[in-house]
């Protein structure tokens, strides 16, 4: 399946996805990285790995629409079946998402619909939830409020610290976003 990959940070999940798809795991092929951040860890992870990437960079835009058009632009002729955020933090207008509707997933560390939003994980530790995860979800304009595809969930333990737990849930996105993007690709292609 051909993907493009949205991301605007350190792009841990962006470089799992990479892995996979070069070790024959996951049967994907990442046509483009592209981010908003032209300092994002991501770049870095892009070269190494030779996939094509752009920096579309949001304060270099007047307007949402602007920016948004100009990611249209860049992943328009690429035949791509499949959008990826993963880490992407800008959120998406109903243009946007409508102009690849039931085609683009998100990976959002929280059990959904608990914690949307930024600093979910942050939040769910604050609160002393006694459970949290992760979720891999269609994005619909709603943000972080579309059709789940994959959860994983884990306990918080009395005595987590936060860091600990931050490396937890990521440990989990690995294992899910994959999955997500296998059952997102079987819904898309039926
Ligand atoms: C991940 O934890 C992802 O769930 C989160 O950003 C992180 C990106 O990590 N996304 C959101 O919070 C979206 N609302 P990465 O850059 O190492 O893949």
């Amino acid at each position: 399946m051909r993907i493009a990959v949205l991301a605007s940070g350190k792009g841990s999940n962006f470089q799992n996805l990479v892995n996979l798809s070069r070790d024959g795991i996951l049967d994907i092929e990442i046509i483009k990285l592209i981010t908003n951040k032209s300092n994002a860890g991501c770049i870095n992870k892009a070269i190494s790995s030779k996939i094509r990437y752009e920096v579309i960079n949001d304060k270099d835009f007047k307007t949402s629409e602007e920016f948004e058009y100009q990611i249209i632009n860049a992943l328009s002729n690429n035949q791509i079946e499949l959008i990826v955020l993963a880490g992407w933090m800008k959120i998406l207008s109903e243009r946007f998402v409508n102009s690849f509707k039931n085609r683009i997933i998100n990976i959002h560390p929280s059990l959904l619909p608990s914690f949307k939003g930024n600093k979910a994980i942050e939040r769910a530790f604050i609160n002393k939830s006694l459970i949290t995860g992760c979720s891999v979800h269609f994005v619909v304009p709603e943000v972080d409020s579309g059709e789940l595809i994959v959860q994983a969930a884990l306990a918080i333990k009395s005595d987590e610290n936060i860091e600990d737990l931050k490396e937890k849930i990521h440990s989990l996105e690995h294992i899910i976003l994959p999955q997500g993007i296998s059952e997102a690709g079987l819904i898309i292609r039926s």
